[in-house]
């Protein structure tokens, strides 16, 4: 994505709401951004069911699946799909409120359970016949098992094409899913690690009496040799709907959708939510594409900025899916030392020798100093400018750029000072401090004089830069209670630059440490 773009898209930031109803905001490029979400996954497919089956007459059939693990529920919803079914989650030994609100809205005949009593109670499958005249339940003896009894009970007429997946992740199984209903198709998992196609999926294969059979996922999902064993049932050569990665599988196998005016997006690192969206999908006509969670990469945009596309529509809260994703804003690295999405923490050091290249010295008060890199040096003096013409006081560089050994300097001498253990929460170890990126700086409150870092908490110039800091791509990167994930104690004073974009999404979605923004590892420790 050209750095042009990336802009375009930085400055259409906006924010999307994660309340549990559909919110649309304008997006990139004339197309809208709206999000289905609840706080949590239970919540979300409730959310999914109510704006697919808006009217409740029209639902006969409920599906219900796991929650927990994506095993049992991948077949789930290209059967669901057939039958006109929303897909709900329930635990393993209860129901959420959120389902059984649905089902008492939707007040089906039948609810059908797919998954074993392992994953699905005895339970939980008679406090379902609260809410149904009938509750059956599928489940086999494994996720395979499982899938063949949905698809033959799913298909008793058969049918002209059968997809086939891999079961060993969620994630081709969605974007295939989503297909598959929208074609009115099965979707058959297959087990990968089987040296030759096993007789169950065979028999299975013969009485779909499928003609075509296409496979989703690359080669090192599911071999050729499975692939065509499984073909050979149907009498026809196999085809593959495949990339390199999850990500390209699901840009691939959406543009088997055609001219499409709506997207509708789901994390690829998680599966409820793409579950639960496929009756949705099929019914919208609009392909499921897994993203990654805070940006969207050139393989997604591929179908994400096709003219015809007027809608992307979210799946999920801003713990599933970023504000960022609803922008299009394009993927930047989180571990080049030059890209401000990077990530620097206890277990993420830079290079001994990183330094920098485009730096300049902050023209803001001075006390102890340093330099930028010029992109954040400009945005530090608009901020220091706005939060004095604001009302909020003066503000002083204590320290910014800050080289390996100098880091070093500082860290002995913490150490030395203060022992340890106290220098080990407050100073980072050389090659693990931001600062060495040129992207973080300390700041003081000043009057006549400017205080210490120590002192800045509580002034308003802080209470200002909480409020604030993010209109100039800033944030505070540790905040009180993130030990845990940070690794380093409450620092009120060092502020990150990370571009405007991201800094106002972090904010908007609540988040407090850039470990959970990018879905990274706590880092308490080296
Ligand atoms: N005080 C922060 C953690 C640093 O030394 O980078
Ligand atoms: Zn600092």
């Amino acid at each position: 994505m050209s750095k042009a773009r990336v802009l375009a898209f930085a400055l259409s930031a906006l924010i999307i709401s994660s309340a549990a109803a559909v919110v649309s905001t304008p997006a990139y490029a004339g197309t809208a951004a709206s999000r289905i979400a609840g706080s949590d996954r239970y919540e979300t497919a409730a959310a999914v069911s109510q704006a697919a089956f808006g009217d409740p007459k029209a639902v006969e059939v409920v599906f219900v699946t796991t929650g927990a693990s994506f095993a049992d529920s991948l077949s789930a919803g290209p059967v669901a799909t057939v039958r006109n079914a929303p897909v709900l989650l329930a635990h393993n030994n209860g129901l959420p409120r959120a389902t059984i609100d649905e089902l008492r809205r939707l007040s089906p005949k039948e609810i059908v359970i797919v998954g074993g009593t392992g994953v699905i109670s005895r339970s939980v499958g008679d406090q379902l016949k609260s809410y149904a005249a009938t509750v059956t339940r599928t489940g086999g003896a494994d996720r395979y098992d499982t899938s063949r009894l949905v698809v033959e009970q799913g298909f008793p007429n058969g049918t002209g094409t059968v997809y086939v997946t891999a079961g060993r992740t969620f994630a081709d199984a969605v974007s295939g899913g989503a297909l598959a209903a929208a074609k009115s198709a099965p979707l058959l998992l297959i087990d990968p690690a089987l040296p030759r196609l096993d007789a169950a999926t065979k028999q299975t294969l013969g009485k779909l009496g499928a003609s075509r059979l296409v496979v989703i996922g690359g080669q090192g999902a599911l071999s050729s040799a499975l692939a065509q064993e499984a073909a050979a049932v149907t009498g026809a050569k196999p085809s593959r709907l495949g990339g390199a990665d999850r990500y390209e599988t699901s840009a691939v196998v959406a543009g088997e959708f055609g001219v499409i005016d709506e997207v509708l997006l789901a994390t690829g690192t998680d599966f409820p939510d793409a579950i639960s969206a496929i009756p949705l999908a099929a019914r919208r006509g609009a392909p499921v594409v897994l993203t990654i969670p805070y940006c969207v990469s050139t393989t997604t945009a591929r179908i994400t900025s096709q003219p015809s596309v007027k809608t992307l529509t979210l799946i999920g809260g801003v713990g599933a899916l970023r504000g960022l994703v609803g922008n299009q804003h394009g993927c930047l690295s989180t571990t080049d030392p030059h890209s401000p999405w990077l990530v620097v923490n206890k277990k993420r050091p830079l290079p001994s020798s990183h330094e920098p290249a485009d730096m300049r010295p902050v023209n803001v008060r001075n006390v102890g100093g340093g330099w930028m890199r010029r992109e954040a040096a400009g945005a530090l003096e608009q901020l220091f400018a706005h939060a004095s013409a604001e009302g909020a006081g003066a503000m002083g560089n204590a320290s910014a750029h800050r080289s390996y050994s100098y880091q070093q300097q500082l860290f002995d001498s913490a150490v030395r000072r203060k022992g340890i253990a106290q220098a080990e929460i407050d100073t980072a170890r050389p090659g693990f401090s931001e600062h060495q990126s040129g992207m973080a700086i300390d700041v003081v409150a000043c009057g006549n004089g400017c205080g210490s870092i120590y002192g800045f908490g509580g002034t308003p110039q802080s209470r200002w830069v909480n409020d604030n800091a993010h209109r100039f791509g800033f944030i505070v990167r540790y905040e009180p209670g993130y030990q845990h994930i940070a690794g380093y104690m409450s620092e009120p004073w060092h502020l990150r630059y990370v571009g405007a974009a991201l800094a106002t999404d972090y904010k908007a979605g609540g988040f407090h440490t850039l470990e959970q923004y990018f879905g990274l590892p706590a880092a308490p420790h080296y």
